[in-house]
């Protein structure tokens, strides 16, 4: 492991396969903000079927810019939203109150946020339980890069949060070291799902906290059929529920509590995009041609039908690692 940047570390990354949530595959023809986007299809391919780590970095290193310009901040999460909230950075917030509270974080000293991505979740923890130490763990180096000069400007004292290289598979951590291990919305890319969660299991102190956030299936999909457009662009793992449980059951977490939250994240998401997609279209328009916008709204209105359906859900889970019983 070598130091980088400022409390930056570069672990090994080992390249397997995850892919994005909701995603459309592009490749940047530059890394000029103001030129367009342009999708390559034999990449486009290659990322749906092979769906390894590199095609997640890639992807996000393109991708990150529909959710910054739609939500006009540095959160890469679906949000939640309540009858008050006004817009995604509100509902995005919202959802990593929520996530701290689940995980106790007001009792924690030492976590790692995995699949962290701009930072921007544990930015706003950091700002809420300033002893926190916390280490910002990615595959994507350019992420963790680009967060470095927001965490110098929000918290002016970054000394405790680290960014750390490397992939949630194999965590470049001591055993027993951690009062927190939290995924927000990056568990659907890990794979295999058994090796983060015994990572998790070894890296976490006895007591220790684990807490996901991730989109999910109700039920095993057998049929692409079912998820229609979303079988192409929703091209993550769709872990069920039932399964979700077995793998923490089977690595002996215990006190499992889940949530399903779908309601409040799916359906107004895709009802905000409606009724402001106007504006949000311009926005896109000045970045990536008009078809991904096509696709982008097309998958919202699907994943809004299928969630009103009880198709797919999101979860919130919280379970310990407890090894006197
Ligand atoms: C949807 S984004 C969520 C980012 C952040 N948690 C947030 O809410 O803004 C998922 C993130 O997980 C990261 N990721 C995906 N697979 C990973 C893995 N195996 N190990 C570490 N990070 C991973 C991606 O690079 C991406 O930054």
């Amino acid at each position: 492991m070598a130091t980088i940047a400022s409390g930056m570390m570069i672990a090994p990354t080992i390249f397997s396969t995850n892919l994005l949530s909701i995603s459309l595959y592009l490749l940047p023809i530059a890394s000029d903000s103001n030129l367009m986007i342009i999708i390559n299809p034999i990449e486009v391919l290659l990322w749906t079927f092979r769906r390894n780590e590199k095609d997640v970095v890639k992807l996000y290193n393109t991708l990150s810019d529909v959710m910054r310009i739609t939500t006009g901040g540095d959160m890469l999460n679906f949000g939640y939203w309540t009858e008050e909230t006004k817009g995604p950075l509100e509902a995005q917030n919202e959802l990593c109150k929520i996530f701290g509270n689940l995980t106790e974080l007001q009792n924690a000293k030492n976590i790692i946020d995995v699949g962290s991505g701009l930072s921007g979740p544990s930015i706003l923890w950091k700002t809420k339980f300033n002893f926190l130490e916390i280490t910002c763990i990615d595959i994507n180096f350019n992420q963790l890069k680009e967060s470095s000069n927001k965490i110098k400007k929000i918290l002016k004292n970054s000394v405790q949060v680290h960014r750390l290289n490397a992939t949630s598979t194999i965590l470049p951590l001591m055993d027993n070291s951690l009062d927190r291990v939290l995924a927000l919305e990056s568990v659907q890319h890990m794979k295999p799902l058994e090796s983060f969660i015994l990572e998790s299991k070894r890296v976490l102190k006895n007591n220790g906290i684990l807490g996901l956030a991730l989109p999910v299936v109700n039920e095993k999909i057998n049929s692409a059929l079912k998820l229609g457009i979303l079988s192409l662009t929703w091209s993550s793992q769709h872990y069920d529920v039932d399964y979700i449980k077995s793998v923490l059951t089977n690595s002996n977490f215990k006190k499992i509590e889940m949530e399903k939250i779908g309601s409040k994240v799916y359906a107004p998401l895709a009802n905000y995009y409606i009724e402001n997609r106007n504006s949000l279209r311009k926005k896109i328009l000045a970045k990536y041609p008009s078809y991904v916008e096509k696709i982008l709204f097309k998958s919202l209105v699907k994943m809004k039908q299928l969630s009103e359906n009880n198709v797919i859900d999101y979860l919130l889970v919280k379970c310990k690692k407890d090894d006197a019983n």
